[in-house]
């Protein structure tokens, strides 16, 4: 039987990803926005794509009706607002919290046995919310964060070195802010640590460059947020558990006394496969990255005090 994957939020990262899962016939797609109309034409546009690019996956857009979402083995979700001028991070917290909780309530009804992957932001924040909706275990849903900011350091380290991104690999963990922790001693080209190629001087400089990766685009869109690559990341995630790879990806995923982080979601490696985050694997980590990650962690820790205080 075909696999089906969900896309909740039908906009810019929503849509491409949706793309992304047709093109590559990894499941049928279903695209549903609260926009009225406009998950419908997206997803026809891209079912007359179809013959050109040569897949049969079907695409289905709807408006605010989950009944097409049934029995959908991945949701991707990518519903929300981004801050707005006047808007302070509570209001957006507030507001991208109800929204994540009416979505992940749907998505319970219809789909009971998914796998969640969350890519709406504050996304170490909005895994909490999706874990407590949805009443599902911890491994079936996962935040899609570090997939995109290792694949934004590696672009970095390939550009750097003059080399193809397919000899690179990085490893970035942590929340999705400020304080994510890239790790140059797990970062590699053909398998060389990039700390035997690059200064420490460039290696700061990439790393601050990833952790402002997302702002760098906001700054040139300035319209709104990055979504090829976010998208591209939400997919590789989706594949690896379509296909039950067994792949290791660093993903947002409910620690329980992993890295000594208790009740916390968090960017760190996971090994995906069919029952979603199937492994939490456990690198060892020098006294300084784990620090950093500690302190990471006290930011996520201090978005899901704020949740909390926000329901009140
Ligand atoms: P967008 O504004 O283009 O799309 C969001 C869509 O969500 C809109 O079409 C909107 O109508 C829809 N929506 C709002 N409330 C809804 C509801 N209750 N049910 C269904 N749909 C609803 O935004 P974009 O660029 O697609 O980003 C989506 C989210 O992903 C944002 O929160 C953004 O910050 C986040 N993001 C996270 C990344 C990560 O690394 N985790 C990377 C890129 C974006
Ligand atoms: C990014 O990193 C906005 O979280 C999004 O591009």
């Amino acid at each position: 039987m075909r696999k089906k994957v969900t896309v909740v939020g039908a906009g810019n990262v929503g849509a491409t990803a949706a793309m992304r899962l047709a093109e590559k016939e990894l499941a049928d797609v279903v695209l549903v926005d609260i926009l009225e109309d406009v998950p419908a034409g997206k997803a026809l546009d891209l079912l007359e794509a179809a013959p050109i690019e040569k897949h049969d996956s079907a695409i289905t857009g709807v408006s605010g009706d989950y009944s097409e979402a049934s029995g959908s083995d991945i949701v991707i979700i990518t519903a929300g607002i981004p801050r707005k001028p006047g808007m302070s991070r509570d209001d957006l917290l507030s507001t991208n919290m109800g929204i994540m909780k009416s979505v992940v309530k749907e998505i319970a009804l219809v789909a009971p046995e998914s796998i969640l992957i969350i890519v709406s932001n504050p996304l170490d924040a909005m895994c909490h919310v999706a874990l407590e909706a949805s009443g599902f275990p911890k491994n079936r849903i996962l935040g899609m964060a570090g997939v995109l900011d290792s694949a934004r350091f590696r672009a970095f380290i390939s550009m750097e070195l003059n080399v193809s991104v397919e000899n690179t690999h990085a490893f970035v963990l942590g929340g999705h802010g400020d304080t994510m922790v890239p790790l140059p001693r797990y970062s590699t080209v053909a398998g060389i640590p990039i700390t035997e190629l690059l200064s420490p001087e460039k290696i700061d400089a990439l790393i601050k460059r990833t952790q402002n990766g997302g702002a760098e685009i906001v700054g040139l869109l300035k319209t709104g947020s990055a979504y090829y690559a976010p998208s591209s990341a939400a997919v590789e995630m989706a594949e690896a558990i379509l296909k039950d790879k067994k792949k290791i990806l660093p993903c947002a995923a409910y620690l329980e006394g992993e890295y000594g982080i208790n009740k916390l979601f968090i960017g760190v490696p996971v090994k995906l496969g069919a029952n979603g985050a199937e492994e939490i694997i456990e690198i060892r980590l020098s006294d300084e990255e784990e620090k950093a990650l500690r302190h990471s962690a006290d930011a996520v820790q201090g978005l899901v005090n704020d949740l909390k205080r926000l329901k009140g």
